[in-house]
């Protein structure tokens, strides 16, 4: 049986991908922010998974306004990272498993979602960059499994349904008859706006908040929150915390949490990373 052995979620801000291109990790702007992947490097060398389940959102680059799944999971053998708009090198290809893609597929649409099949899938910069910050040296030791979550057009999906995707994502790789030890690595949020007239708002207390509930007595304490009031109060791109909630999900009733890192402001964004394990 496959096993989740593993949650990491954090930001995806694109300029982190300036950043490595030119070397910036120990610049006084970045260092607070790259400081806090150390523990999780260490961690990854020692527990070495086979398999990443990598849940985000599309900016507009495989998906765009015209065809906008709610839920898109890949099933390709290989993702290539494209040309996104932002001027950052692109990282080498992910290798895929078409095997266990269509598992996850078969079991979540069993459960009643109904996730979009994507054989063929470019990958942005909310995927190829916490890949990159997981593994330096850009040689990926894991096959990649995109979980892809509309929180781009609306209408987005609850907080709630996101938490329900996370279990039933949990239960899939339960039941999985290979026997990959899987990381989940959620990416996105956290606070952030790029545009209109609340542009740069930032929520500290929140952020600190959600992730505290995270590993706290009440995990799904965001589900709480419409769509709308996670916009309001993380703004309208933090509400890619969504990953960070689907994530949590799919690790269990209980995790212990070993790493937490939160800086203000990576470009517009407060930046965020946990390393949960699912405790037994
Ligand atoms: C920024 C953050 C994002 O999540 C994103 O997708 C694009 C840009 C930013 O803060 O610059
Ligand atoms: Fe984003």
């Amino acid at each position: 049986m496959a096993k989740i052995i593993g949650g990491i979620t954090t930001s995806h801000v694109p300029a982190i991908g300036g950043a490595i291109a030119k070397s910036l990790q120990q610049d006084p702007y970045w260092k607070p922010f790259f400081d806090g992947f150390g523990p999780v490097r260490q961690w990854l060398a020692e527990t070495r998974p086979d398999t990443v389940v990598l849940v985000y959102n599309d900016h507009g680059l495989n998906f765009f306004l015209d065809k906008m799944p709610t839920f898109a999971i890949g099933a390709a053998a290989e993702y290539r990272n494209a040309d996104e708009g932002w001027g950052i090198p692109q990282v080498p290809p992910f290798q895929g498993d078409p095997a266990f893609s269509w598992h996850l597929m078969e079991s979540l649409v069993a459960e009643e979602f109904d996730p979009v099949s994507c054989q063929e899938m470019t990958v942005d910069h909310a995927f190829t960059l916490p890949m990159a910050l997981l593994w330096p040296d850009q040689k990926w030791p894991v096959k990649v499994i995109p979980v892809c979550i509309n929180t781009v057009q609306a209408p987005l999906p609850s907080a709630k349904r996101c938490w329900k995707l996370g279990e039933a994502i949990g239960r899939a790789v339960a039941s999985w008859a290979g026997d990959e030890r899987v990381l989940v690595l959620g990416t996105g949020g956290l606070s952030h706006q790029l545009d209109g007239e609340r542009a740069g708002h930032i929520n500290k207390p929140f952020d600190l908040q959600f992730m505290d509930s995270l590993v706290g007595a009440q995990p799904d304490w965001a589900t709480k929150f419409s769509t709308r009031e996670i916009v309001e109060l993380a703004g309208t791109q933090g509400v890619e915390l969504l990953m960070w909630l689907t994530t949590r999900a799919a690790l269990g009733a209980k995790v212990t949490e070993l790493h937490r890192n939160y800086h203000i402001p990576i470009s517009n964004t407060a930046a965020g990373l946990m390393l949960l394990e699912p405790s037994v």
